[in-house]
C-alpha cells in the first residue's frame, strides 16, 4: 500500500535562516510516526508545510502515493484528508466549544446557522473522548488541558486520515491522556496514519510504531521503536549521550524567606486555607494532579489572583501581595504557566520580552538603554541555548520550547530573593531541561528560594528538596524527595 505521506528533500528557511535542509519523511497507513529533535530541530515547521501553513522552499511532496504539483494551502490539506492539532493552541477563546470545533464549516441551511446539530455533533465527539464539557461553554473558561482535548476533537470532526499531533499531551492530565492513546489507537486500527511530536519521550513506548530524528534542521535517521531504545534516540536528537538526567545539588539550606498562613481563594474555590514555608537555597516542589490547586496557590502567592484572607510574610515581616507588580517590587517573581496568555508578548522581540520585567535596571530617567538591554539578552541567549537567529527576533517565530525558554529567561534578570515556576520544563527538550534545572541549582546556590510547580513525578523527585503534594486545592502532604517515591506522591494526590 502507498505511503500515505511521503516527503523528500524538503528545504525551507525563513529569511535565510535554514529551519530544514534536505529533509525525508515518511507515514505508512496504521502506524504512529514520532518526529523527535530538540526544539527548533524544525519539527512543526516540516508539520506545517505537509499540513499548507508554510510552503516549502523547494523538494517533492506525495499523498497517498501521488506527487504533488502544487503546493497545499491549509483548504486543500484538509481535502485531501490532513488534519493538525497544532502545538499552540488555536482557539477563538471567545467562541463556544461548539462554534470552534466547527469554525469555518458552520452547519447551515440556507444562510441560517443550524446551531443545534452543530452543539449535537460537538456532544458526539467529546463523548468519544469522554470528556464531560459543555459544547456551549465559551472556550475561555477552559483549563487549558480542556482547551488541547477541544483542539482535538475538532481535528478528529475533520475525518482525516492523517493526523498530526504537534505536542498534544503537553497540557494535558494523566487521564486525559490515557483517552487520547485509546483514541489513537482507535485510528490506527481504522488505518489511519499518526504523525506525533512530543518532548515527553517516556510516554513513546506505550503508542509509537516508527521514530523518525532531526536534528539542526537536518534528517539524522529513522528507526523502528521495537529495534531501538531511548538513549539512543536521545544521543541522535542532541548529538551526544546524555549522561545526568536530573542533576541535583545540595546546598545549605539558609534562613525562612518566605511564609505562607491560611491562604485561601475567594469564594471557597481554588485554594483552602494553604500554609507552607520556603527556605533559602531550597527547591520545594507542589506534586498533584491537573487542577488540583498547584497553579492557584503559586498564582496567589505571586499576586495574580486575589485571595480572601490568610498572611505572607517575607523574610519574617507581613506583606500585602494584591498584584504582580508588589511581588516583584518585593523580590518574588514567577514564572506562569500559560506562556501565551501570561507569559509572553509575542509580537515583541526576544530582548522586548526578556527585559521587559527589569526595565527599571536597563533605563536612566526614563530612557532605556538598548545597548545594556542587548547585552543582557545576549547573555540569557547563550546561558539558556535559546535557538534563535538573533535577539531582535519576534517571539511568534521562535519554537515552541524556545520560547518556554524566553519565559524562564525573563525572570532570571532580576535579583530575587523568591522565584516561581510553573511548569518550567513544558514542551521543553530533553537536553534544555537539563539547562533549566541548573538554573534552578544556581539560584539555589544564591540562597534564592525556588518553588516549582510540575506534572512529572520523575523530574520532581529527581530536582526537588521538599515536595508539597496538593488535591482538591489542599497541602496533603509535605515529603522529603529523598525518602519518597511515585507512588507515595500519587497516594496523596490523590486522597479526597
Ligand atoms: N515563521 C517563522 N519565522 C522565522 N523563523 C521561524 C518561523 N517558524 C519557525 N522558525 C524557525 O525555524 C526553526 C525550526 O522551528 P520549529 O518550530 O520547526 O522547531 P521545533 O522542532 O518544532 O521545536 P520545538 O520542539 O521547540 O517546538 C527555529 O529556528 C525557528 O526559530
Ligand atoms: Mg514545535
Amino acid at each position: 500500500m502507498a505511503d500515505l505521506v511521503n516527503a523528500e528533500h524538503v528545504n525551507k528557511s525563513f529569511s535565510g535562516v535554514m529551519a530544514l535542509q534536505d529533509v525525508q519523511f515518511n507515514l505508512r497507513p496504521g502506524e504512529v510516526h514520532a518526529l523527535l529533535g530538540e526544539n527548533g530541530a524544525g519539527k512543526s515547521t516540516l508539520m506545517k508545510i505537509i499540513s499548507g501553513v508554510y510552503t516549502k522552499d523547494s523538494g517533492d511532496i506525495y499523498i497517498n502515493g501521488k506527487k504533488l504539483l502544487h503546493d497545499l494551502t491549509p483548504q486543500s490539506a484538509q481535502a485531501m484528508g490532513i488534519g493538525i492539532i497544532h502545538q499552540e493552541l488555536n482557539l477563538c477563546p471567545h467562541l463556544t466549544v461548539a462554534e470552534n470545533v466547527f469554525l469555518n464549516r458552520e452547519f447551515s441551511s440556507a444562510v441560517v446557522l443550524n446551531e443545534k446539530k452543530q452543539n449535537e455533533e460537538t456532544k458526539n465527539y467529546l463523548k468519544a473522548l469522554d470528556l464531560d464539557i459543555d459544547s456551549s461553554t465559551p472556550v475561555r473558561k477552559l483549563p487549558v488541558s480542556k482547551q488541547q482535548m477541544v483542539e482535538i476533537c475538532k481535528t478528529l470532526s475533520m475525518n482525516a486520515n492523517i493526523i498530526i499531533m504537534d505536542e498534544p499531551t503537553s497540557a494535558l492530565s494523566e487521564k486525559e491522556i490515557e483517552e487520547l492513546f485509546k483514541l489513537i489507537a482507535m485510528l490506527k486500527s481504522e488505518g489511519k496514519g499518526i504523525i506525533y511530536i512530543s518532548h515527553r519521550l517516556e510516554e513513546l513506548s506505550r503508542i509509537v510504531d516508527r521514530v523518525t530524528i532531526l536534528r539542526d534542521g537536518k534528517y539524522i535517521k529513522t528507526l523502528n521503536f521495537a529495534e531501538t531504545n531511548l538513549p539512543e534516540i536521545i544521543s541522535y536528537m542532541v548529538g551526544r549521550a546524555l549522561t545526568e538526567k536530573f542533576p541535583h545539588v545540595e546546598v545549605e539550606r539558609g534562613k525562612k524567606v518566605l511564609e505562607v498562613r491560611n491562604l485561601s481563594s475567594p469564594h471557597g474555590v481554588g485554594v483552602k486555607n494553604v500554609s507552607f514555608d520556603l527556605y533559602q537555597g531550597e527547591l520545594l516542589a507542589f506534586a498533584g494532579l491537573m487542577g488540583a490547586g498547584r497553579t492557584e496557590t503559586v498564582r496567589a502567592v505571586s499576586g495574580a489572583d486575589k485571595t480572601s484572607g490568610g498572611e505572607i510574610l517575607i523574610d519574617g515581616k507581613p506583606v500585602k501581595i494584591h498584584a504582580p507588580s508588589n511581588a516583584i517590587s518585593l523580590g518574588l517573581f514567577c514564572a506562569p504557566e500559560d506562556r501565551k496568555r501570561d507569559g509572553l508578548c509575542v509580537k515583541m522581540t526576544l530582548t522586548e520580552n526578556i527585559t521587559l520585567p527589569s526595565l527599571d535596571i536597563f533605563s536612566r530617567l526614563g530612557i532605556i538603554s538598548r545597548k545594556l538591554e542587548g547585552k543582557k539578552a545576549e547573555a540569557m541567549v547563550t546561558s539558556l541555548k535559546i535557538r534563535t537567529p538573533s535577539i531582535d527576533q519576534y517571539v511568534r517565530n521562535l519554537s515552541g520550547g524556545n520560547q518556554q525558554k524566553v519565559v524562564v529567561g525573563k525572570w532570571l534578570m532580576r535579583d530575587a530573593k523568591i522565584v516561581i515556576f510553573d511548569e518550567p520544563t513544558r514542551g521543553i527538550d530533553v537536553a534544555s531541561k537539563i539547562e533549566i534545572y541548573n538554573i534552578m541549582n544556581e539560584l539555589k546556590r544564591n540562597g534564592i528560594g525556588v518553588m516549582f510547580v510540575s506534572s512529572e513525578l520523575p523530574e520532581i523527585l529527581g530536582m526537588a528538596d521538599r515536595i508539597l503534594v496538593m488535591c482538591n486545592g489542599k497541602i496533603t502532604a509535605e515529603l522529603k524527595a529523598g525518602d519518597t517515591n511515585q507512588e507515595e506522591i500519587l497516594k496523596y494526590a490523590t486522597q479526597y
